[in-house]
């Protein structure tokens, strides 16, 4: 599995980028307005950060105008990935978009049956949403395994990418259950690779070597 960082703040992304474990990006309406700037220099300044997969999403829920906006989109950079709700007309455009070779994700996704919709209209990734479904008091992770195991039986190539994670455990899991991709938002991210007794014995080990250099026995390296 691999990761995406969901967020539009470029500080965050420059960041999560320069750590090396992040594969691309995923935005959404809500994560750009958080960031108060103009949609299309933001999305600018982000493909010159990050050399992956940039989900960007369309604001029209008619056919016409979604492929009007995505064509706009993915003209911005060979990266960019349209982003499409899943209803009536966001298929349409899945299937069109996908006949122009400009890729798609679908989602909010909360259904096995709507990521096989979008998968057959030819999305190059679905977007099933974990953490709002175990907000309802439903769980994210049982849709994750239903989707993963429809995609291996049927052999689809649409890439299955486990989004709204809220912490670590729903990363774990969403790996071992065999999703593509996880879209974590930053402070999940920073949260994966903390454990207080790395910190202990890393806090241990200096302290350790400087009593050895105290004793003189230790030349600095
Ligand atoms: O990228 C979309 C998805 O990850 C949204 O997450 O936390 O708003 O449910 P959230």
């Amino acid at each position: 599995m691999r990761f995406f960082l969901d967020s539009a703040n470029l500080d965050e992304i420059t960041q999560a980028w320069n750590m090396g474990v992040i594969a691309g990006v995923t935005t959404n309406p809500t994560l750009v307005a958080k960031e108060g700037q103009d949609f299309i220099p933001l999305l600018r300044r982000i493909a010159a950060v990050v050399q992956g997969p940039i989900s960007a999403e369309v604001i029209a829920i008619d056919h016409e105008s979604m492929i009007r906006e995505a064509k706009l989109l993915a003209e911005l950079s060979p990266d960019i990935v349209i982003k499409i709700p899943l209803m009536d007309e966001g298929l349409r455009a899945m299937k069109t978009l996908s006949g122009i070779g400009i890729k798609t994700n679908a989602t909010l996704i909360f259904t096995a049956a709507q990521a096989l919709l979008a998968a057959r209209a030819g999305a190059a990734f679905v977007s099933p949403f974990l953490g709002r479904l175990d907000d309802i008091g439903e769980n994210g992770l049982l849709l994750l395994e239903d989707i993963c195991e429809i995609f291996a039986v049927h052999k689809l190539e649409t890439k299955v990418i486990a989004a709204s994670i809220r912490h670590p455990v729903h990363v774990t899991e969403a790996a071992k259950i065999g999703a593509d991709y996880a879209t974590v938002p930053y402070p999940v991210l920073k949260q994966l690779g903390k454990h207080p007794l790395t910190e202990r014995g890393i806090a241990q080990f200096l302290a350790d070597w400087k009593s050895l250099e105290k004793q003189g026995e230790q030349k600095q390296i």
